[in-house]
């Protein structure tokens, strides 16, 4: 309304002063950056915040574009629910950083899962975090190795360094809750709860006897924040939950199958080492999807419309049940919505049982949605014509309503800029 009436007003005596109303809007436009789906450029990025300018030549995505690198905050769009109401974005062996090389001085000759240091990847939402945990060199470090045992070119970093990481981020972020799964290597005696003592960490611990046993809900997430109970740490050794107060992982968390085992389009297995995903005792369930070989020129394919198709697979699978956490590599990496949507929609079905987050409306019943209606948006491939000219996201790839309602503001703000000029 306010776009027509402009124009109505725009040959009247009034032109000048609406001349500059216009301006101010073009300018907040622009000086917010881009929205999802519009033609960008990387160097700088001039995409908004919670997005990077991206392209996906490996499913025909040429056009460099904003996706999304971060999910929206559910606990603070829906409030006060229990801990496992909530979908969480999850990095797979978090600390794999490409272009690392060993804090030993080493060469790395592991594979790397992802691009961004761990503090990165918490201010980018990130709230779950996978790490191998070894001993080596008299401590503790982050390993990707084989055997259980670390050596210099596959040792990424004490675990102290990140640890610390994740200190920083939960004291200046006081509302905020960070998991960690440990695949747990450690065998020196009290190994752990000394790194995690070191770290400051402690103090956030949330301990195992309140975790819920027999398929309860947890406290809520306002409850961890009010007793600052805001770390959640998982082990894959069973004995330190008696001996360290370490949560053994296959008690509170069923997982599917890793690796290219769990990318079968249609079929949602357990791994191994998990209780089956519909076990009704276990109140919280964590999707791994990624391939074996982390592979940085394909992953943006994973990382999207079969991502969510997986999230759907998986939720049959796990009795009905979306999950909690969403694993996958190279987190940044999509067509457009990427792992941030596919924890948006999780969260959307867990709170409020619409197809996303974005979708909840504030104090309704359950399953009250408010989705937005929207135009078919134009292709992904890059095309002949003015570069710089913002363009939607593409629709051979699955892109949500709500990146195009993005794409549709973008549009809005542009032709604003264009009757200003
Ligand atoms: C591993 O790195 C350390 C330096 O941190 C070095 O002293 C040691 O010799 C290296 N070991 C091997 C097997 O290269
Ligand atoms: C860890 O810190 C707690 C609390 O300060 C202390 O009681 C415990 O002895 C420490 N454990 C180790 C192994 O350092
Ligand atoms: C989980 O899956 C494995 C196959 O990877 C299977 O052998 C095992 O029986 C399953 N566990 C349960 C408890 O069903
Ligand atoms: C859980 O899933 C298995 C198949 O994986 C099925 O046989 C079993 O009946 C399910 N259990 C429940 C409680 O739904
Ligand atoms: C990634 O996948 C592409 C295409 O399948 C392949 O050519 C390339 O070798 C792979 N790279 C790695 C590191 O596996
Ligand atoms: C997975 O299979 C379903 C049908 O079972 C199909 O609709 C979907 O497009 C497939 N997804 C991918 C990514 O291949
Ligand atoms: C929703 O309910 C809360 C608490 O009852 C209230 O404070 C808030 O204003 C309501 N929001 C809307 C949009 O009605
Ligand atoms: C977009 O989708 C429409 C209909 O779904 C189709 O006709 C059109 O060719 C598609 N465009 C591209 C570039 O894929």
């Amino acid at each position: 309304m306010f776009f027509s009436s402009s124009f109505a007003l725009q040959g009247t005596n009034s032109f000048l002063p609406i001349k500059l109303i216009f301006l101010t809007v073009c300018l907040l436009g622009f000086s917010s950056g881009l929205q999802i789906g519009e033609t960008c450029s990387s160097s700088p990025n001039n995409c908004n915040a919670g997005l990077t300018c991206g392209t996906c030549p490996a499913n025909g995505n040429t056009r460099p574009r904003c996706i999304r690198i971060q999910p929206l905050s559910a606990s603070s769009m829906v409030k006060g629910l229990p801990f496992n109401r909530y979908s969480w974005l999850t990095t797979h062996n978090s600390y794999a950083m490409s272009g690392s090389t060993s804090a030993t001085g080493s060469v790395i000759l592991a594979p790397t899962n992802q691009e961004d240091s761990i503090t990165n990847q918490l201010q980018s939402g990130v709230r779950g975090l996978m790490l191998d945990m070894y001993d080596f060199n008299n401590d503790i470090w982050l390993c990707h190795s084989f055997g259980g045992k670390c050596y210099n070119v596959t040792a990424f970093q004490p675990a102290i360094t990140v640890l610390k990481e994740i200190q920083v981020f939960l004291e200046a972020n006081p509302t905020e809750i960070v998991t960690i799964f440990i695949e747990d290597y450690v065998t020196s005696p009290q190994g752990l709860t000394k790194v995690f003592n070191a770290s400051g960490l402690s103090k956030y611990w949330f301990p195992v006897s309140r975790m819920p046993k027999s398929g309860e809900d947890w406290p809520t997430v306002d409850d961890m924040v009010q007793q600052n109970q805001r770390l959640v740490v998982f082990t894959s050794i069973s004995s330190k939950e008696a001996s360290e107060g370490i949560a053994y992982e296959w008690r509170y968390v069923v997982e599917n199958q890793y690796g290219d085992g769990g990318m079968k389009n249609g079929s949602c297995p357990n791994r191994s080492e998990s209780p089956p995903l519909n076990t009704s005792t276990i109140s919280l369930f964590l999707e791994n999807y990624f391939p074996d070989n982390p592979n940085i020129t394909e992953v943006c394919v994973d990382n999207s419309a079969s991502l969510l198709s997986m999230t759907s697979t998986c939720y049959a699978a796990a009795g009905k049940r979306w999950p909690n956490f969403i694993a996958v590599d190279f987190y940044q990496r999509s067509d457009g919505g990427g792992a941030p949507e596919a924890v948006d929609k999780a969260n959307g079905q867990l709170t409020c049982g619409c197809d996303s987050i974005a979708y909840c409306k504030a104090n309704a019943t359950f399953g009250t949605c408010d989705v937005p209606l929207l135009s078919p948006p134009p292709p992904a491939a890059l095309l002949p014509g003015a570069p710089g000219t913002p363009q939607g996201p593409g629709n051979d790839s699955l892109t949500t309503r709500a990146v195009q309602l993005h794409w549709l503001i973008g549009t809005f703000f542009t032709t604003m800029l264009l009757l200003c000029f």
